[in-house]
């Protein structure tokens, strides 16, 4: 099956609510016309989700959040609920990025709840996996990642799967400006691909799995031309139009 790919921009904590708007009337020019051939989404910060909504009308680019809260609401002082991104517009929902597992203690269980919070509310995780270089260096990387998509996977509903975006970001490649070789996401994504197979069955094919850590515009072409690397989560990358842009592009060929 022939997966449409998938390359979102992770906004972190970049961009006012000025900045984001302009940062999108600059983008949308540049992949119109390539809706369909690849499917495109901006994660903005939270507080300007709103503006880039407004702003992402009638373009063909789908609209991200970069965390969520695991409750569907109530007394959580500064935490935003599935069904208030949903309220946005917001299609997408990153969970799990290697820096809230790292700076915020995100365990895998957290991950998992996170995961079935977003499809209650008609929402699409995008759950981020990857190894430390400690863990790399210790011959661990196909262990952790295994077990974190195994974590984030359990009790979900086949149909479910199928719908979910996986992001391979080995953790030393991300904003370091070293990108995993080809053949190191390669081989990392189809052991996800297998394990997707042994925990989902044919569902497996559907799932998308980017690949994510210094994707830059002339190392995407190559990442994305692996068999089982069906698009990228692009941080940095990501904050100008002409660089995503150039990204989106190399997913086309
Ligand atoms: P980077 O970030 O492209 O700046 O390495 C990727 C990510 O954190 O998703």
């Amino acid at each position: 099956m022939a997966r449409v790919k998938f390359v979102c921009g992770n906004w972190k904590m970049y961009k006012t609510t000025g900045e984001a708007r302009e940062l999108v009337r600059a983008l949308a020019p540049l992949v119109e016309g390539m809706g369909g051939k690849v499917q495109v989404a901006v994660a903005p910060p939270f507080t300007a989700l709103a503006a880039v909504a407004e702003a992402l009308r009638g373009t063909p680019i789908d609209l991200a959040a970069q965390n969520v809260h695991r409750e569907a609401q109530g007394a959580f002082t500064g935490e935003i609920s599935a069904g208030m991104l949903a309220d946005l517009g917001v299609k997408h929902c990153i969970v799990g990025h290697s820096e809230r597992r790292q700076l915020f203690g995100e365990t895998d269980e957290g991950v998992r709840e996170k995961v079935v919070v977003l499809f209650k509310a008609g929402l699409l995780p995008i759950v981020c996996v990857g190894e430390t270089l400690q863990e790399r260096e210790a011959g661990q990387t196909l262990a952790i990642v295994s077990r974190q998509v195994k974590s984030a996977l359990q009790g979900l509903p086949s149909a479910d799967v199928g719908r979910l975006t996986l992001a391979y970001e080995p953790v030393w490649a991300i904003g370091t400006g070293k990108t995993a070789t080809t053949a190191q996401a390669q081989e990392v994504h189809a052991v996800i691909r297998r394990l997707l197979v042994e925990l989902a069955g044919g569902v497996a094919d559907e799932v998308r799995i980017q690949y994510g850590g210094s994707v830059k515009p002339d190392n995407a072409a190559e990442l994305m031309g692996q068999p089982d690397v069906d698009g990228a989560l692009v941080g940095g990358a990501s904050l100008k139009a002409p660089d995503f842009s150039r990204i989106v592009k190399g997913a086309l060929r």
